[in-house]
């Protein structure tokens, strides 16, 4: 896996997780490989960069690329495929494991399971990944939901191997167990992603309620690698990373102003 680094904005709306990302994002981009990938469905890479950044990758410099993901696609696509096979079968079933899939792209967990999956696929191929989440709630959900989902997976498998038993007995072919086994290996692959390369940037302004914020990242996810972050600092007494306000920190160049080093330095060890 080509993955060093696998990096998290959180925090309350409007401290600046997406323009931390983006600036964190150009400056790793100078060392290796570098995806910026937005998750919140209120995109803002666009407005931030200064060029259109879509659901298709796009390359913004030689080793720079972006996209926004639509969670949605993604849950249509991969509900489609697993339920195609379940429908093979249960062909009675075919037509009314369809309709559920369509309806699935609205669960907040099928959401979070499929950014996770492409999340996975991103990490083969991408030295640094640098994610651009919605307000503290679908982050912290993001982390529990890995958890939740490899639980349930485990539960499938063991049914589903009892049922390849029988299906061999009989001398079909039974999908459903190659395909849960290559989803348990890929969840194998995410924990050991957040556990060994992930860093969580919570970030906070002087602002009070923001910094409750930033504790209540900290304390739910202890598992993880969580560093606080300030910024815009001004006089805030405070021992993190502090990042300073700039002008405008839109497009590309001005974006480069920001002083990260701290943030930076941290993602060495
Ligand atoms: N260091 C900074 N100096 C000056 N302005 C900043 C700085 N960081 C963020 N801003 C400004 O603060 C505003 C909010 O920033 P941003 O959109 O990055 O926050 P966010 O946390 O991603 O918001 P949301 O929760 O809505 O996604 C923007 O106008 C941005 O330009
Ligand atoms: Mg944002």
């Amino acid at each position: 896996m080509l993955l060093k680094r696998l990096l998290f904005f959180g925090g309350k709306g409007g401290v600046g997780k997406s323009t931390l990302s983006c600036a964190t994002a150009l400056r790793l981009s100078e060392k290796g490989k570098t995806l910026l990938l937005s998750v919140d469905p209120a995109h803002s890479l666009t407005g931030i960069l200064g060029q259109s950044i879509g659901p298709k990758l796009k390359k913004l410099e030689e080793n720079f690329h972006a996209i926004e993901l639509s969670a949605e696609n993604l849950v249509e696509e991969y509900a489609k495929r697993v339920l195609t096979a379940l429908g093979e079968l249960l062909p009675s079933f075919s037509q009314g494991l369809l309709e559920y899939a369509s309806y699935l792209k609205h669960s907040p967990t099928a959401l979070d399971t499929a950014v996770l999956d492409k999340l996975v696929d991103f990490c083969q191929e991408y030295q640094y990944v640098v994610v651009d989440s919605a307000p503290t709630g679908q982050m912290l959900r993001l982390f529990e939901t890995s958890h939740a989902v490899s639980a349930w997976v485990e539960h499938l498998r063991k049914l589903a191997k009892e049922r390849n038993k029988v299906e061999r007995f009989m001398g079909r072919q039974d999908r459903i167990l190659s395909l849960i086994e290559s989803r348990k290996e890929k969840l194998k692959t995410l924990e050991s992603i957040l556990k060994e390369k992930t860093v969580i940037f919570a970030i906070a302004n002087e602002e009070p309620l923001s910094l409750q914020e930033m504790e209540a990242i900290r304390e739910r996810l202890k598992a993880f690698r969580v560093y606080p972050v300030i910024n815009r600092w001004k006089t805030l007494n405070f021992q993190g990373i502090k990042v300073q306000e700039v002008e405008k920190p839109y497009g590309v160049e001005r974006l480069k102003k920001l002083n990260l080093e701290d943030l930076l330095k941290l993602l060495e060890n």
